[in-house]
């Protein structure tokens, strides 16, 4: 079905979420329940991302997170991780000319050290040439775990500190939130989980502090536009209230 999204754009009005993250979970099973092999899965679910993307730069939203492969999908069997990284390689080289036109800004949260050469380079290639687009933030969530995330972050203020640049007093969760792969984008609203599994998988610990959670029984590659749209005007029915009465 195709989604008149200026009129959802209008629904939903203020109620947006200025930043989404979503753990893409269940290509494996959705590929087993087809008798199919799991990189069958994968593939599909990358067939997935055009859809919620364009939506999410349409409405309006302002960032959206992807977690695409996590710093413990290295446990995996050496042939899917193999497959995961063949699949990132095709999206960055295939997709970015369209993100790019888009006015999509791409930027990978995680640690880009330990990529597979290729891939770090499609990466950097990616974030360079969208580094001055003004649109949807697009973050691609590769090699990411939080609490690596979080160690990056500390050793950064700690080299600040020794290099005397910075006061280790003057280190307050502003300057910590900073210093995290997420510096800079808007507080995290939704976090979004196919798969029906309900936990976070090491993704942004600390930016979901006071996100909304929306857990989906829908696998990944079942995550309709429309299935989005239904968790979209959900967020925007929901209290909020950061500790406080309203
Ligand atoms: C999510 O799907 C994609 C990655 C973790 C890379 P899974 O591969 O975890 O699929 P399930 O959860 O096994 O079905
Ligand atoms: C979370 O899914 C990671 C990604 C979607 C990239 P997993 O399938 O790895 O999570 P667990 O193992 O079920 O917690
Ligand atoms: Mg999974």
């Amino acid at each position: 079905m195709q989604i008149d999204v200026q009129k959802e754009k209008l629904t939903l009005g203020e109620r947006l979420p200025a930043h989404v993250g979503i753990i893409m979970d269940g290509n494996g099973r959705w590929a087993t329940k087809r008798g199919m092999p799991r990189a069958f899965g994968h593939r599909a679910g990358t067939e997935r991302l055009r859809g919620i993307i364009r939506i999410s730069s349409d409405l309006g939203i302002k960032a959206l997170s992807l977690y695409a492969f996590s710093t413990e999908n290295w446990k995996r069997p050496k042939a899917e991780v193999d497959a995961l990284f063949g699949l990132f390689m095709e999206y960055f080289t295939n997709e970015v000319e369209e993100l790019h036109a888009n006015n999509v800004r791409i930027r990978m949260l995680g640690e880009k050290e330990g990529l597979p050469a290729n891939v770090r380079a499609s990466v950097i290639a990616a974030e360079e040439k969208t580094a001055r687009n003004t649109g949807l933030a697009l973050n691609v969530a590769l090699n990411y775990g939080s609490r690596s995330e979080t160690v990056r972050a500390v050793k950064k203020l700690a080299a600040e500190v020794a290099a005397k640049r910075l006061d280790a007093e003057a280190i307050d969760e502003e300057k910590l939130l900073a210093a995290l792969d997420t510096g800079g984008l808007p507080e995290l609203d939704l976090l979004i989980r196919t798969g029906g599994d309900q936990r976070l998988s090491n993704f942004l610990l600390l930016q979901a502090a006071y996100a909304e959670f929306a857990f989906v029984d829908a696998l990944w590659p079942d995550f309709t536009d429309e299935l989005y749209m239904g968790v979209l005007r959900d967020f925007a029915q929901r209290n909020r209230r950061f500790g406080g009465l309203k």
